[in-house]
């Protein structure tokens, strides 16, 4: 059991990378909706609890409150923005609405160094300020430890109770210092000794499986995506050949994509079955355009394959999922509208005979799974392989799919893939694809008239996949890119680059 930090979510946007900077510090962190009750916690034996920001005002009815007793539990709290006007307020300091104290961006703060959550940084540095909101008497015990020019708290501390409060945003890179706060929190105030480590976790994680799993037979549903592959990398050294790795190729891979998976787990000593069931899923896609509806044929059709080809194997005591801790953490806002259904292998297990899942990747964040896959030896490739979506490229071609509109978009993408690659972007742009809109248009080549297909460019920068910008490329990378295109990929005659945000578009296009 490692030691813990809980970071309580009150709505704000970065519970999860609060979380993820505790982490990087090495300390494991948990997400935790506002509304978990004191006994909950007290169970939990946190080193420190993180209040995260949220968007209301804490003086009104319906925002979100916590209890008193949360703060003489005599565990460590730090609030930021919204956690610490709400520490503020709930132990009857005053927080009111901003006339000339709201700020936003990034804003020149003074620190007082005396204060731990400072120690060993400079006395003035910029912060990351949003609120409308500032704390405008303190409460009781309550000493202020750091200001700008609008702002008479931007850090709050009662240093013999253990809490602190801060109004800028220490979790973004904004922030300047703003990790070496977290850290000071985490070791100077919690005094944690930092036990979080990915060769810990790998150790112990082959452990457990070990003692789960004993002599018996493994199933895993092998996509060729980071946690899928990271998670057979883990059961192979943990399980070796009581391992079964069942690899549907539907056909809707990016170009190669499947023979590069099969040629990355060549060599391992585990069982893996590749199954080419382009026809099947061709097949069930005819005529289909709706994007839920190729959704919803893709999800049930893999798991048909997969259930098939289960069958061949028998009777099987584990089924190994990818779950990933973002997929697992029940945060404060709730009620989340399905914009997609997404598909991934979470319908299996009604499917297939089994006696229990294993999961051991639950607790992971997904830079956490790649830090993973490099400890357990997996192909640079492999690890760094952007997010890839369940359906694959059926919802990159607007409309009914085609084996020829597969191959064009394939082969653009390839050539996108690649430049991005040659101009040194590839890690920088966190996801970037092709898409056949399967529009099409009227263009000159040579001296003839064409009336051929346009072809899409999006790529995104961002951090949760939930908001996301769209990648500055630069004109001289993106003219390579279409001229290459046009030139290369027959039936393109026109290439354009998507310049939304998501919100209001998505990062997918269907
Ligand atoms: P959207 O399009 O909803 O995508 O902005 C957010 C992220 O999710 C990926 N995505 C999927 N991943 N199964 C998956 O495993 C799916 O059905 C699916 N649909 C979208 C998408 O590529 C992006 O990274």
């Amino acid at each position: 059991m490692n030691e813990t930090v809980i970071v309580l979510d009150f709505g704000g946007q970065y519970n999860q990378l609060i979380a993820r900077r505790v982490r990087e510090c090495n300390v494991y962190c948990e997400v935790k909706t506002y509304k978990t009750s004191i006994d909950e916690i007290k169970r939990l034996a946190p080193k420190g609890i993180i209040f995260t920001g949220g968007p209301n005002s804490v003086y009104l009815d319906e925002s979100p409150k916590v209890s008193r007793e949360i703060f003489e539990l005599g565990i460590p709290i730090l609030g930021i923005c919204y956690g610490c006007q709400l520490m503020a307020y709930t132990l009857g300091g005053k927080v009111e609405a901003a006339e000339n104290s709201s700020e936003y961006g990034m804003t020149q703060t003074e620190f007082d160094l005396s204060s731990p959550l400072f120690k060993g940084l400079k006395p003035a540095s910029v912060t990351w300020m949003s609120h409308t909101d500032y704390i405008s008497e303190l409460p009781e015990g309550f000493v202020s430890v750091a200001h700008t020019s609008d702002c008479p708290v931007a850090a709050m501390e009662n240093r013999q109770a253990g809490l602190y409060g801060i109004q800028y945003h220490p979790e973004v890179m904004h922030t300047e210092n703003g990790t070496d706060m977290l850290k000071n929190f985490l070791y100077e105030v919690c005094k944690c000794s930092g036990d979080w480590s990915m060769s810990n976790y790998a150790q112990t994680a082959v452990k457990e499986i070990r003692q789960k799993v004993g002599g018996g037979k493994v199933l895993l549903a092998l996509s060729g995506g980071v946690d899928s592959s990271v998670l057979a990398a883990l059961l192979s050294k943990a399980v070796g050949s009581q391992l079964t790795c069942i690899f549907v190729d539907h056909g809707l891979m990016r170009k190669n994509e499947g023979d590069e998976v099969e040629a990355a787990f060549n060599g391992w000593d585990i069982n893996f079955v590749r199954v080419n069931a382009k026809d099947r899923f061709l097949d069930k896609l005819k005529g289909v355009t709706e994007p839920e509806a190729k959704r919803k044929t893709i999800g049930e059709e893999f798991i048909r394959v997969f259930e098939d080809e289960a069958k061949k194997i028998g009777k099987v005591d584990f089924l190994a999922q990818g779950t990933i801790y973002p997929d697992v953490i029940e945060s404060g806002s709730g009620d989340a509208a399905v914009i997609k259904s997404h598909h991934n292998v979470g319908g299996l297990p009604d499917y297939v005979d089994f006696k229990e899942i294993v999961e051991p990747l639950r607790l992971l964040f997904k830079d956490e799974v790649r830090k993973l896959g490099i400890e357990l030896g997996l192909a640079d490739y492999l690890v760094w392989r952007q997010p890839f979506p369940g359906p694959g490229l059926a919802i990159r071609i607007i409309g009914d799919i085609t084996e020829e509109k597969i191959s064009i978009l394939q082969d653009a993408d390839y050539i996108f893939r690649e430049e991005i690659a040659n101009a040194g972007m590839d890690k920088d742009i966190n996801q970037y694809f092709a898409v056949l809109t399967s529009m099409r248009s009227v263009g000159v080549m040579g001296d003839s008239r064409t009336y051929d297909y346009t072809l899409a460019l999006r790529g995104v920068t961002t951090t949760d996949f939930m908001t996301a910008d769209f990648a500055r490329i630069p004109y001289d990378v993106l003219a390579k890119i279409s001229s290459r295109i046009v030139n290369e990929v027959k039936n393109v005659n026109r290439v354009v680059y998507d310049i939304t945000t998501k919100p209001p578009s998505t990062i997918e296009w269907e």
